[in-house]
């Protein structure tokens, strides 16, 4: 048993900044909203209903993860956000089309309160959204500084004792990091020059870790997944982690896939296809949005499976996966998965999954658990990538040199044994010989 970290008190209220107000932020909003009023149940988040089980079996000890860690109330998180489209939160809300009247009408006031702030927006990122609501600078450093106001002022008109910043905003087109992603200083010499490798989630991260905000990173972008970044997250001394929330189809191959390799049972093929109509969808069907969905998307199943080392099960699988944008669906994206599998002396066999499922359902309560642990690492004074933060993540951020961990499973050990560790509690191995010892 190790002593228990130094952790400030969640005392004050907690600002959560979201850059992009659609379909996720709004319904991660609206149901905080609704769960402090009593109106829903906040199903989905570990935060909210998890239990952690603490010494051994027979000393029944099971707290909620909330009465365990000292992590901030739903009473005191205040909203804020930035949008290239100019609707205030409800109106949002009603283009999302995930939340029905019903739900929204009791808390219509909040959300209507709640405006974008103007957004740092290039079209060459996100190419079939078209902003209105756009920020306007002589140089890339200029939009930085104008995003660190906007926290500023958010924090002295809301009171705000903290911040966190969780990315909600639409996919960028897919780049690989380049030479100004290498060091503070070339980023920061970029910012002055306009350098067109520079993506607008990098000035939002940029802004928020200059300002002392921790960064979460719900979509695929690199953003904070770079050299330069990461120095500035250090140096400050906060907190950062990605990338892209594990939710729908990613969020069952990583339940899946686990089991099979636990078992030995080999995979030829792992065919993934959905169909979504969200506005999410619609930016993924530019190619240059869907590759970074797509490297993200692909890596969980190589990891979990290590075909090189089980090459005979998983040497020659055919891993694809497909998005489609589909109108007439929606938020709510129907996934389908064809795995060929094969057992005992080689016969194939056959798994059929067809999840129809709810995007932003799955994804708002990763939001507020994401802000909530953020937060809890700041004020745990820890630093730079939460790798114990991987349980939420398609594409977990981990150190230079390793690989991520995929499996849920995995990911849900690390993430309870790190809470325990902080909170000085003996880690769990699950190794239970002493109930068998006189
Ligand atoms: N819903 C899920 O299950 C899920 C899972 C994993 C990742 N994600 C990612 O979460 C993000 C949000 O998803 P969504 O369904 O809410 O999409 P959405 O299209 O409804 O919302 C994204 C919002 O971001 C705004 N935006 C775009 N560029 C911006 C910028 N530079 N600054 C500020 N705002 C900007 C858009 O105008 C839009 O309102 C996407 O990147 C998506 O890929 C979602």
């Amino acid at each position: 048993m190790s002593a228990p970290l130094e952790i400030k008190p969640a005392d004050g209220k907690l600002g959560v900044l979201l850059p992009g107000m659609g379909a996720v932020a709004t319904t991660f909003i609206a149901g905080v909203l609704a769960g402090r009023k009593g109106l829903t149940q906040l199903h989905g988040s570990l935060t909210q209903s998890g239990r952690i089980r603490l010494g051994k079996r027979t000393e029944q000890r099971n707290p909620l993860i909330k009465d365990f860690v000292p992590l901030a109330g739903l009473d005191d998180l205040v909203f804020g956000g930035w949008d290239p489209i100019p609707e205030n939160a409800y109106r949002a809300a009603l283009t999302a089309g995930v939340l029905d009247d019903r739900q929204l009408e009791p808390i219509r006031a909040e959300l209507e309160a709640i405006e974008p702030m103007t957004a740092v927006f290039d079209k060459e990122y996100v190419r079939l959204l078209d902003g209105t609501h756009v920020k306007q600078g002589e140089t890339k450093l200029d939009l930085a500084r104008q995003l660190m106001d906007d926290i500023d002022r958010f924090r002295i008109d809301n009171a705000c004792d903290r911040l966190v910043m969780v990315w909600c905003g639409s996919t960028e087109v897919y780049r690989e990091p380049g030479a100004v992603h290498q060091s503070l200083e070339a980023f920061e010499h970029g910012l002055k020059t306009n350098d067109p490798e520079i993506a607008p989630s990098q000035i939002y991260a940029y802004a928020a870790l200059s300002m002392g905000v921790p960064y979460a990173n719900g979509a695929p972008n690199i953003t904070v997944d770079t050299p330069a970044l990461l120095e500035l997250a250090v140096r400050e001394g906060l907190p950062v982690s990605g990338k892209d929330y594990k939710t729908g189809q990613t969020l069952i191959k990583t339940i899946l896939a686990p089991g099979l390799k636990a078992r030995m049972l080999g995979v030829d093929g792992w065919f993934s296809t959905n169909i979504l109509g969200n506005r999410d969808g619609e930016v993924l069907d530019d190619p240059g949005s869907f590759r970074s969905k797509e490297v993200s998307k692909l890596g969980a199943l190589e990891h979990i499976f290590q075909p090189d080392q089980y090459p005979d099960l998983y040497g020659d699988l055919y891993h694809k996966v497909r998005i489609n944008y589909y109108p007439p669906r929606g938020d709510n994206k129907e996934g389908w998965d064809n795995i060929d599998i094969f057992g005992w002396m080689g016969y194939p066999m056959q798994i059929k999954v067809n999840f129809l499922c709810r995007d932003s359902i799955l994804a708002a309560p990763l939001v507020l658990d994401l802000a909530l642990y953020m937060d809890l690492a700041r004020r745990a004074g820890k630093a730079g990538i939460q790798e114990w933060l991987s349980f939420y993540y398609k594409s977990p951020q981990v150190a230079e040199g390793l690989y991520p961990e995929h499996d849920l499973f995995i990911q849900q050990i690390k993430l309870k044994n790190t809470l325990r560790h902080w909170m000085g509690e003996e880690l769990i191995t699950h190794l239970g010989s002493e109930y068998y010892e006189d």
